[in-house]
């Protein structure tokens, strides 16, 4: 594994005991809402096979379970601890160890491919999105939910001020890794624009995208189909 993709990996290791509770405090509880807006856009139904990748604590698995009981779930993440967390939530849930550069699942394995805000730390998101094409049918969907940057200049200013300089501060107190809570804006503001994103996406191969902005903006949901 690259060494940056290692770091990050230590570095969910090291937050996954305080990670929901600080998810919650520090989205004003918006977290649970954006989750279930993926979810309802990813159009699952019984009998599909569904892959939640960067799955850390469970809490998409648990709404797609609630939303869609006649699916079959598989949590997916590269740490153990996050894993663990998740597996103390849901104790019938399925679960494996996955890096999302190198997915250990055959061809055309799943109908449906969610991950929430776990995009933005896979390193080379070009393979990452190549492989997750691999692994999806012909036919299934991708959604991908991810922080973005809103595009109204004053809300910007704010935003960035919230999220560089608050949210590290109370992050970092309470989870005693500020690190952890530093990069997180850091990945935000080097997540690609829309326009490299949707050519990411379609140069991987897939059908076609749309892009759904919630919240002025600091939310997008890209919803992708194979
Ligand atoms: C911010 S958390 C999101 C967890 C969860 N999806 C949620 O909605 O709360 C990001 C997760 O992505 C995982 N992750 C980061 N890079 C990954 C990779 N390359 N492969 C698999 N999981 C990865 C981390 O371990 C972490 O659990």
């Amino acid at each position: 594994m690259e060494e940056r993709s290692k770091n990050i990996q230590a570095m969910f290791d090291g937050i996954a005991g305080r990670y929901d509770f600080l998810n919650r405090l520090l989205s004003f509880r918006r977290d649970v809402a954006w989750r279930k807006e993926a979810i309802k856009a990813a159009e699952i139904e019984t009998g599909h096979r569904v892959l939640d990748l960067a799955c850390g604590t469970g809490d998409m698995m648990l709404e797609i379970g609630r939303r869609a009981p006649g699916a079959s779930v598989t949590g997916g993440d590269f740490s153990l601890n996050m894993l663990v967390a998740a597996k103390n939530k849901i104790p019938d849930g399925i679960f494996t160890a996955a890096d999302a550069h190198f997915l250990p699942f055959g061809d055309e394995t799943f109908d449906r491919i969610t991950i929430a805000f776990g995009f933005r730390n896979v390193t080379d998101k070009s393979k990452g999105l190549y492989e997750l094409y691999r692994v999806l049918k012909n036919g299934g969907k991708l959604v991908i939910l991810e922080f973005s940057e809103p595009e109204n200049k004053a809300f910007a200013a704010l935003y960035r001020f919230y999220f560089k300089k608050i949210l590290p501060l109370i992050g970092g107190l309470i989870s005693g890794n500020r690190n952890a809570y530093e990069y997180l804006p850091d990945s935000v503001y080097k997540f690609p624009k829309r326009p490299e994103y949707g050519k990411m996406i379609a140069d991987a191969g897939f059908k076609n995208f749309r892009f759904i902005p919630m919240t002025f903006g600091i939310i997008t949901i890209a919803v992708i189909n194979k």
